[in-house]
């Protein structure tokens, strides 16, 4: 039997794509392995939001040479977004002229179609498109874990964030249906998912450009009311447009997990007005409040960028201020990183790396003491866990998530799947520490 190995980087809509893509090739009879050496087709599914991301897929893919001399019947494919930019398929076809197939975003449902003309010509086969009015609906999905699932239910992106490559690398935005959405979550149920998590990079723009306009915040509540669903999880809220009905059918409906990602990206309002953002600092922190006084148990998480172009130190303070204020349940921090073909990538005053490091430092920092802070709230609290497995260190410890998606280590009885009830006894800053209480 053919094996595959399939690397993913980036986020939940890549590791989405990389089930749809490991679905359909085993409908063609490979079968999965974790070891190069095994395999007869790799496919590397790329991300392209920042340098690193790169750098980490030139150096795996610049691995992937000897083993391809060794075993000329290797099929080496690679997608996902850096297939997007004509600049690194040019690349591919220069430098790294092993590769076999390439696609993008907008056609992985071609895979199929692509081994088979790979077969039969043995060079380099490129196809991407710019663009696709197309959701394809109906793949066949290897899912990575049977409890929970990813459910993604729009794609693309129109809000042209300055820094930002993913509307250049996933097209337009465009809502699926909602009948859709709802025939794949009834499945997913059946099929003995108790979690799904709706993925869209504007979750809260969902629904808009139908021909029957559905709000997110109803499409939300239909996906809770799926019976054997038990919790449902959304990612990511911009904050130009959370709207008071989502806060309310959040409030109302303990199946919705209290957790919400609210991107602030800079707390300095002249930085967000340069970023495209659409909101300011002032109104970042009364959307907050206000979330946290409708929602009391809610936690908030964000992602913060350090050293956006002509970034200074007292727009800086005003991203710490916001961290202060706001509380954050956690945060993921990034450094601004240059992304050839957006705005910012040509606006002056790019911040020296110095300077951006030592601000990088000092957000850590508040950063480690706010979230500790905040974990110590759970101290002796009883909460609900749906438990992901055993701990990846010790067989006898289990690991799972709070309904606002704290990480949990935990002792006591209980399988893959199950909701557990678990005492709290110590916090940390990365996860909290418990016993399941019968
Ligand atoms: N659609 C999501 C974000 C997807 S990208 C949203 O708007 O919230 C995830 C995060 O990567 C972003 O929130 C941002 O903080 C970060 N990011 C995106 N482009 C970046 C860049 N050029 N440099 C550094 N961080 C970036
Ligand atoms: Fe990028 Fe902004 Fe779209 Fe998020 S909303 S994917 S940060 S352009
Ligand atoms: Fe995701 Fe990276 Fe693409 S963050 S949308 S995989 S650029």
């Amino acid at each position: 039997m053919k094996k595959y190995l399939i690397i993913t980087y980036g986020c939940q809509m890549n590791e989405n794509d990389s089930e749809k893509i490991s679905g359909m090739v085993e409908e063609l009879g490979y079968s999965r392995t974790e070891d190069e050496k095994d395999a007869d087709l790799i496919i590397m599914n790329t991300c392209s939001v920042r340098e690193n991301a790169n750098n980490r897929f030139f150096g795996n893919l610049g691995n992937f040479k000897k083993l391809k001399k060794k075993k000329p019947d290797l099929i080496l494919a690679v997608c996902g977004c850096m297939m997007q930019e004509g600049h690194i398929v040019k690349k591919i076809k220069e430098k790294y002229s092993f590769v076999d197939i390439v696609f993008g975003t907008h056609n992985i449902s071609s895979l199929p179609s692509l081994l088979e003309e790979c077969d039969a010509k043995r060079k380099l086969i490129v196809e991407v498109l710019e663009d696709s009015d197309k959701l394809a609906e109906g793949l066949p999905v290897h899912r990575q874990f049977k409890h929970k699932a990813f459910v993604s239910i729009m794609k693309g992106c129109n809000n042209f964030c300055s820094y930002c490559i993913v509307p250049y690398t996933r097209g337009r935005e465009r809502s699926r249906e909602y009948q859709n959405i709802l025939s794949e979550v009834r499945e997913l149920a059946n099929d003995g998912v108790k979690e799904v998590t709706l993925l869209g990079q504007n979750v809260n723009s969902y629904g808009k450009n139908l021909d029957d306009p559905v709000p997110f915040a109803k499409l939300l509540k239909m996906v809770s009311e799926v019976e054997g669903i038990e919790r449902v999880r959304f990612m990511t809220s911009h904050p130009k447009d959370l709207s008071d009905e989502l806060i309310e059918v959040i409030r109302d409906n303990p199946k919705i997990c209290r957790h919400i990602h609210l991107p602030m990206q800079s707390g300095s309002s002249r930085i967000l007005k340069l970023m495209n953002r659409h909101y300011d600092k002032d109104t970042y922190i009364k959307l907050v409040k206000k979330i946290r006084r409708e929602i009391p148990d809610v936690a908030i998480t964000t992602d913060i960028i350090v050293g956006f172009p002509t970034e200074t130190e007292e727009d800086f303070l005003d991203t710490l201020d916001v961290y202060k204020k706001c509380e954050f349940d956690t945060a993921f921090t990034f450094i601004y990183s240059k992304r050839e073909g957006t705005k910012a990538a040509v606006m002056d005053g790019q911040i020296d790396e110095k300077t951006v490091k030592d601000r990088f430092d000092r957000l850590l920092k508040l950063h480690d003491e706010i979230v500790l802070k905040q974990n110590k709230k759970y101290l002796n609290r009883e909460v609900d866990i749906l438990i992901d497995g055993k701990s990846k260190t010790n067989d006898n410890v289990l690991t799972g998530r709070t309904s606002s998606f704290k990480l949990v280590n935990f002792t006591g009885k209980g399988e893959t799947g199950d909701i557990v009830k678990v005492k709290i006894t110590d916090v940390h800053t990365f996860h909290l520490s418990g016993e399941v209480i019968e």
